[in-house]
């Protein structure tokens, strides 16, 4: 495609080095939309007649078809799947394919695919995303009474909702897609027309090709719009976010399947044996999940290390941004929907949870509070129900055992009513602020959620 400045061919080293179409090839869909909006807007400008168009226009479906099928022969001399689609392109209608590439360069090219490749898989990942939620609220709405302990430093804290537990991670993931959403924003920006670096001679409708691809706004600068990967460090961003999200998850849930914590039990389909142990039946799903947390924080990383000190604007170092950036897309695409099936079969273990949840230890808060509304400052309160631990720990008696003689020891403010609040439904029903653990609260926020998720756009 660049022959004539050239007397000798590329080195073979230099062709395997440089090649993108092992992984570009992905593009094609995109790539061949591009240019039917391309030569639309050359037929405008008077560059190519309707006739050329209409030759380009089936040439290029033909191929999409053909690569669709499978019978496509990619060759990496010819680097790209720019080139390969042209080549072919040419060498199936000729003249009129030879003047497609016509004011326009690989860098806004491969910047156009690129950012349409990425509108695409924001919605999917955001609509895997919905799966995921829909599976954790669904999972919480089937269990509305099961309670656990809330843990701060994995030492049990206060008892909680299980379904509190778990819409925790529906708001997580919410922030996760909402991000992507906006970062959606500045992907949707047309460059094609900024040419290698600086527009070109032949002026085309760029407003029209943007209307054509779907496309909200216009590149402004023709420097800017091929050297920009800000949007790809963005989802690089949000997917490795979304990773740490689910790496807690999966750590939440092998913590939950342990013998010693015995919360919940996964099923056959979603945990592998072990080819040593038998009785083992181990949280891979979960486990990889964590792991893989790492590629996607390592995308990140790579993508931005090189972007660092780039000069402008097109270098050939910017073809390293397609391998992390699909290798987080597709990371993400096969996590969210297992993740979705091993929460919605998982089974849980209620009365493991609430004998955990019901250790007395875990009101000690309530009964500090407690002191509080009878009129003991906190800090006076905390300090008491401190000493009521010590002593509840050192004589081995939980506190609704200890009488109200002793209990009036530790202070005048304690009366009889006091073991009402040694009771977990109580504690909970008690917890009504906005974003408390109440039962009512979690049920409106089930109810939120399911109306909030019935409404996301299916791709
Ligand atoms: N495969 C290239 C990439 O991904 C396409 C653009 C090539 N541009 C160039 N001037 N060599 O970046």
């Amino acid at each position: 495609m660049w022959k004539g400045r050239f007397e000798t061919d590329t080195s073979d080293r230099l062709v395997a080095f440089g090649e993108s179409i092992s992984f570009d090839q992905r593009l094609y869909r995109h790539d061949i939309a591009g240019s039917i909006a391309h030569a639309r807007a050359l037929v405008s400008a008077g560059i190519l007649t309707q006739d050329e168009f209409d030759q380009i226009e089936i040439g290029l479906t033909g191929i999409r078809d053909d690569i669709d099928a499978g019978n496509f022969e990619f060759k990496i001399e010819l680097e790209d799947i720019h080139m390969n689609i042209e080549s072919e392109l040419t060498k199936r209608i000729g003249a009129a394919g030879a003047k497609l590439h016509t004011a326009r360069s690989r860098n806004d090219q491969v910047a156009l695919d690129t950012r349409m490749y990425c509108r695409d898989a924001i919605d999917a990942i955001r609509e895997a995303i919905g799966v995921l939620q829909s599976s954790l609220v669904e999972h919480a709405a089937a269990h509305p009474d099961a309670v656990l302990p809330g843990y701060t430093h994995l030492q049990r804290g206060q008892p909680v909702l299980y379904a509190h537990h778990l819409l925790a991670y529906v708001e997580m993931l919410d922030r996760d897609s909402a991000r992507l959403e906006d970062a959606r924003v500045r992907v949707d920006v047309m460059p094609l027309g900024s040419g290698a670096l600086a527009g070109s001679t032949i002026c085309l409708d760029r407003q029209s090709v943007a209307d054509e691809l779907g496309f909200a706004a216009l590149s402004q600068n023709s420097m800017d719009a091929v050297s920009d990967r800000d949007y790809i460090a963005e989802i690089l961003f949000g997917l490795g976010l979304l990773g740490i999200h689910l790496s807690r998850l999966g750590e939440d849930l092998i913590l939950w399947c342990t013998a010693e914590f015995d919360f919940a039990r996964l099923s056959d389909a979603h945990t592998t044996g072990s080819s040593l142990m038998p009785q083992k039946k181990n949280p891979d799903i979960a486990e990889l999940t964590r792991g893989k947390s790492g590629r996607l924080v390592g995308n990140l990383v790579s993508l931005l290390v090189t972007l660092k000190g780039l000069p402008m604007t097109y270098n050939r170092d910017l073809q390293e941004d397609k391998e992390p950036l699909f290798d987080s897309i597709d990371t993400a695409m096969a996590t969210l929907p297992l993740m979705a099936d091993m929460i919605r079969d998982m089974v849980i273990n209620d009365s493991s949870m609430r004998a955990a949840a019901s250790d007395e230890m875990l009101l000690a808060t309530d009964i500090a509070d407690y002191l509080v509304r009878k009129g003991v400052p906190f800090r006076d309160s905390h300090d008491i129900v401190g000493s009521l631990t010590a002593h509840s720990v050192r004589e081995g008696v939980a506190f609704s055992a200890i009488s109200i003689e002793t209990l009036r020891g530790f202070s005048e403010a304690f009366s009889e009513d006091v073991y009402d609040v040694l009771q977990v439904k109580g504690a909970l029903a008690a917890r009504q602020g906005i974003g408390a653990p109440s039962p009512e609260n979690c049920a409106s926020q089930i109810t939120r959620w399911r109306t909030d998720l019935e409404e996301r756009p299916k791709v």
